[in-house]
């Protein structure tokens, strides 16, 4: 029932995958709704800087490396290809903007009101956008997050020299020499899209592996394929400093503890060292809102600030920043608002690195069950000997399952293979049934299939995989 006090039900601050998924939930729910978004587009980083004009440039990318090196020769294809990389950024441009104008059918066909600007509060139930005041009786805060700096190295995207992931995403040339300050998700993800193009990589990393937060024979393997693809790895590194002119990146580079300066030159540098919540301009001291050490907003199980009227969800709380999440967080968040229980188990979010081949994880790692205090039983198995894998001739990683020994429940799986991402779904769906390995291993799999491995990993569990 709309409640004539206020302009709306509900009043979403950010148009990515957490704010828009909250307000058309809302907006279906009867609530009537707007979201405010200061982009000159909706659907957030996720759209328009992030998920998919990356992975749209993956793809292109892979295709292109396919053709020049890869299967294409394997398979007694033989293709000269050349890149005309204007076409290439112009097909990801028009897949972005395909799915960021589907967010504005979707806001016109749930009635959800797209307010343009930036929203600062003015109280607890009211927000400034460009001096128009608004309000609601309840604030969904889904600003998200943005690139976190580096002190020393100052990113330019307009000047093309030193860029963030946004800059990456438009570069107008394949870089000669491209140093990658990062190897977590976005450094492997776009370091992988300009090697493939003809780049050479370095990724410089602080700690002495790539992948931080995923399991550790995965972060293992991680480096073994990402050298073997051609990449250098200066790990255990860190940049210390960089300077750009119009021909180049002049960068320096010590080890992570100290000591052994270097000087690295470079045509193009990406900054990945990880983001931060966006909360900058919010105005969050009108309404009595701190952040945390990290940044971040603290919320109750039900996604509400310490403001009774005021909720946040996706990047700017705490947990991975992943789209999902948020859009997760989001339906949740706003069915909290209309008085239902929403739901978000985030024990099971998966989280995917979408190079080739994929890296994918769900629940705990091995090191993390054993420091919750449980007994693992661990199930591994290669792709090497998985018959689909061996017959695409795409043989590279493993499954790995992770099972409480006592009770045999599944507490994670980790999968680096070709179709990890799209592999990695069915571990989600049977850990958020409460499965054991032994009801994956006893679910018959279609063969030829991948997912025959996740299946052969959990039998592992037990010690009786079958093809191995
Ligand atoms: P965002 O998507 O950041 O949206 C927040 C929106 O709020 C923005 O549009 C911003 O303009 C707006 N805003 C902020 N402040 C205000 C204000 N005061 N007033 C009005 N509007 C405001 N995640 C995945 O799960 N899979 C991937 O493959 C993936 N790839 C990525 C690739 C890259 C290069 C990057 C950078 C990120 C990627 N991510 C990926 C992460 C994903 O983009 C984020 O987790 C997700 O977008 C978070 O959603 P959100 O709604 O919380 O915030
Ligand atoms: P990240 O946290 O994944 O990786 C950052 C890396 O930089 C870490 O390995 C860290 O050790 C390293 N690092 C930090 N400071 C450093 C320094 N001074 N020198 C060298 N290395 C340093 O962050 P990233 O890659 O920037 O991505 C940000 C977020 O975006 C991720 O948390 C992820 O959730 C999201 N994302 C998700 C994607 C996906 O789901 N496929 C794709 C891209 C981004």
């Amino acid at each position: 029932m709309a409640d004539h006090t206020y302009d709306y039900d509900v009043l979403v601050i950010g148009a990515g995958p957490g704010g828009y998924v909250a307000a058309i939930r809302a907006a279906q729910l009867g609530l009537k709704t707007a979201c405010v978004e200061s982009r000159e587009t909706l659907g957030g980083t996720c759209l328009n800087v992030g998920c998919i004009p990356s992975k749209a440039l993956l793809h292109g990318s892979e295709l292109f490396d396919e053709a020049a090196g890869g299967h294409f020769a394997t398979w007694g294809i033989t293709a000269k290809p050349t890149l005309d990389l204007g076409v290439m950024m112009a097909e990801k441009t028009k897949a972005v903007g395909e799915l960021t104008g589907g967010i504005e059918f979707l806001f016109k066909k749930n009635k959800v009101t797209w307010i343009k600007g930036h929203a600062a509060f003015e109280d607890a139930h009211s927000v400034n956008v460009g001096g128009k005041v608004v309000t609601a009786k309840d604030i969904v805060i889904a600003t998200g997050s943005s690139v976190t700096p580096l002190p020393g190295v100052e990113i330019d995207n307009a000047a093309k020299r030193i860029v963030d992931s946004t800059g990456a995403l438009t570069l107008e040339e394949v870089p000669e020499h491209l140093v990658v300050i990062g190897g977590g998700v976005i450094g492997l993800e776009l370091g992988s899209v300009w090697r493939r193009l003809g780049a050479k990589v370095t990724v410089v990393e602080f700690l002495d592996q790539l992948l931080p937060g995923m399991d550790k024979d995965v972060r293992k393997e991680a480096g073994k394929i990402f050298k073997k693809q051609g990449m250098e790895l200066m790990l255990s590194h860190k940049v210390t400093g960089a300077k750009a002119n119009a021909k180049g990146v002049s960068l320096t580079v010590e080890k992570s503890a100290g000591g052994d300066e270097q000087t690295i030159k470079a045509s193009h540098v990406l900054v990945s060292i990880g983001r931060r919540p966006n909360t900058d301009g919010l105005a969050l001291d009108k309404i009595g809102i701190e952040t945390n050490k990290h940044g971040q907003i603290e919320i109750g199980h039900d996604f509400r600030t310490k403001v009774d009227s005021v909720w946040a969800i996706g990047d700017v709380v705490p947990g991975p920043m992943l789209a999902h999440k948020a859009e997760d967080e989001g339906i949740a968040c706003a069915e909290y608002i209309d008085g239902l229980t929403g739901i978000v188990n985030h024990d099971v979010i998966p989280g995917v690195v979408y190079t080739m081949p994929e890296f994918a994880d769900v629940g705990m790692t091995e090191t993390a069950a054993k420091e919750a205090g449980y007994t693992v039983k661990v199930g591994k198995f290669p792709m090497m000997a998985n018959s689909r894998a061996k017959a695409n001739r795409d043989t590279d990683g493993f499954v790995k399952v992770v099972a409480d020994a006592e009770t045999d429940r599944v507490l994670g799986v980790h999968i680096v293979a070709s179709l990890a991402g799209t592999m990695i779904a069915e571990a989600a769906v049977a850990m958020e049934f409460g499965a054991t390995s032994e009801d994956i291993a006893y679910t018959c799999h279609a063969h030829p299939t991948h997912a025959e491995a996740l299946k052969e990993a959990a039998m592992a569990v037990t010690g009786k995989p079958i093809h191995m």
